[in-house]
C-alpha cells in the first residue's frame, strides 16, 4: 500500500514492517512501557509533554510512589500534586491531571474511557495524550505525533515547510501529522508503532546528524532520495523574546517571611512566590538588594532583581499570603524563581 504527500510515495507496508522490527531490537527501557496500563500511560504522557525523556524517569517514579492510581491521586491535595511536580514547568498539566483524575473517579467510577473521543472529554487530554492513551492502553489505531515522530514524517513524506509556528499549532490538512500519520498507524500493534517512531526520532532521526546510515527507513525516505534530509523541516521563523525587569521584595518579619499564591490566569497559578512588581518597587522603601535572578517564561526574558527588607509588623494571613519560615519554604509547590531566592535567603547576605 502507498499513500502519496507533496508527489512523494510513502510505502506503508515497508515502513511498518521495518520499523516494528527495528524496534523490537532497540526500543527504549522506560519505566511507562512496563505494562499498558493506562493510568502509567497518561501520567507519563502528560509529563512528556515540553520535557525531556530523562528528566521524566525521575518525576514519574517519585510521582508514581506517591500516587500509584488514579484513586490516590483523585484524593490527593492540589498542593501535593503541584509539590511533586516542582521544577517540571507548565503547571496547568499538573492541576488538570488532577482535575482528570478526580473526574475520572466521580463520573466513571475510576476507569477510563477506551476510546480517544471519550478520553478527549476528560481535562486537560487533547487530541496528542487522547490517541497516545488509546493507542498505547487499549490497541486503537490512533496516530500520536510528537516533535520526534514529526520529523521522522516529515523527512519520509519530504515535507519542505515549517512544522511549527501557526500553520503547526492546529495542523492544516496537508501537514504530515494528519495525512501521514493516520495511513501509517496499523491496526496491529499501533502504540507500538507510535513509540517506534519516537524513538526513531529521539535516536536516529535527530534535529541535527541524523544517522541516516542506521536507520530502517533510509529505503523508504524522500528526504534522504532528496539529498534534502538537513533541510527538513524547514526552520520556523524564530519568535522574538520581550525583556522585562521586575523586583521581588522578601519581607522578613522574626523568622518568617511573606509569601504569595499566583492567581487564575497568572503564569505559574498556583504556586507560591515572593511579591514581586514589573519594573523596581517604585514608591516604596527597597531594602537590601541579594541578588538578581534570570529566567525566560514563554516568550519572555526576565530579570528580577531581589531585595530583602524587615517589616516592623505583618499582615494577616490568607488564603493567597502566608508568613513562613524559611525552613518551611520546603514544604510549598514554589514557581521556578520563587525556589531560586529561598535558595538565596538561606546564605548570610540575606540576614537584615
Ligand atoms: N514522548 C512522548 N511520549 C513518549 C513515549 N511514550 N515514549 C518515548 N518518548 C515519548
Amino acid at each position: 500500500m502507498k499513500t502519496r504527500l507533496q508527489g512523494a510515495a510513502v510505502e506503508v507496508d515497508r515502513i511498518r514492517s521495518r520499523l516494528l522490527a527495528w524496534y523490537a531490537r532497540t526500543a527504549r527501557d522506560l519505566p511507562w512501557r512496563r505494562s499498558k496500563n493506562p493510568y502509567r500511560v497518561w501520567v507519563s504522557e502528560i509529563m512528556l509533554q515540553q520535557t525531556q525523556v530523562d528528566r521524566v524517569k525521575e518525576y514519574f517514579a517519585r510521582f508514581l510512589a506517591a500516587f500509584p492510581d488514579v484513586e490516590s491521586l483523585a484524593a490527593a491535595r492540589e498542593d501535593s500534586v503541584l509539590r511533586l511536580w516542582e521544577g517540571l514547568g507548565y503547571y496547568r498539566r499538573a492541576r488538570q491531571l488532577h482535575a482528570a483524575a478526580r473526574a475520572l473517579v466521580a463520573e466513571h467510577g475510576g476507569r477510563f474511557p477506551r476510546t480517544a473521543e471519550g478520553l478527549r472529554a476528560l481535562p486537560g487530554i487533547g487530541r496528542y495524550t487522547a490517541n497516545a492513551i488509546a493507542s498505547i492502553a487499549f490497541d486503537a489505531a490512533e496516530p500520536i505525533v510528537e516533535a520526534n515522530s514529526r520529523r521522522v514524517l516529515a523527512r519520509l513524506a519530504g515535507y519542505g515547510r515549517p512544522l511549527d509556528g501557526p500553520a503547526g499549532d492546529e495542523p492544516a490538512g496537508d501537514l504530515p501529522d494528519r495525512l501521514v500519520a493516520r495511513r501509517l498507524v496499523p491496526r496491529t500493534a499501533p502504540g507500538r508503532f507510535n513509540q517506534a517512531l519516537m524513538d526513531l526520532g529521539a535516536i536516529v532521526c535527530t534535529p541535527a546528524r541524523p544517522r541516516c546510515s542506521a536507520c530502517p527507513l533510509a529505503g523508504c525516505c524522500a528526504a534522504l532520495r532528496a539529498r534534502r534530509v538537513d533541510a527538513i523541516p524547514a526552520k520556523a521563523v524564530p519568535r522574538t523574546v520581550k525583556k522585562i525587569r521586575e523586583t521581588a521584595v522578601v519581607l522578613r518579619h522574626g523568622d518568617r517571611v511573606l509569601v504569595e499564591r499566583r492567581g487564575p490566569g497568572a503564569w505559574w497559578e498556583g504556586l507560591w512566590d515572593f511579591p514581586c512588581a514589573v519594573g523596581g518597587a517604585r514608591g516604596q522603601p527597597q531594602g537590601k538588594k541579594l541578588g538578581v535572578v534570570r529566567y525566560t517564561v514563554t516568550q519572555h526574558a526576565v530579570a528580577r532583581t531581589v531585595r530583602v527588607r524587615r517589616v516592623v509588623r505583618r499582615g494577616a494571613a490568607t488564603v493567597a499570603r502566608r508568613w513562613v519560615t524559611v525552613a518551611g519554604l520546603a514544604d510549598l509547590a514554589m514557581t521556578a524563581p520563587g525556589r531560586r531566592i529561598a535558595r538565596l535567603l538561606k546564605k548570610p547576605a540575606a540576614i537584615c
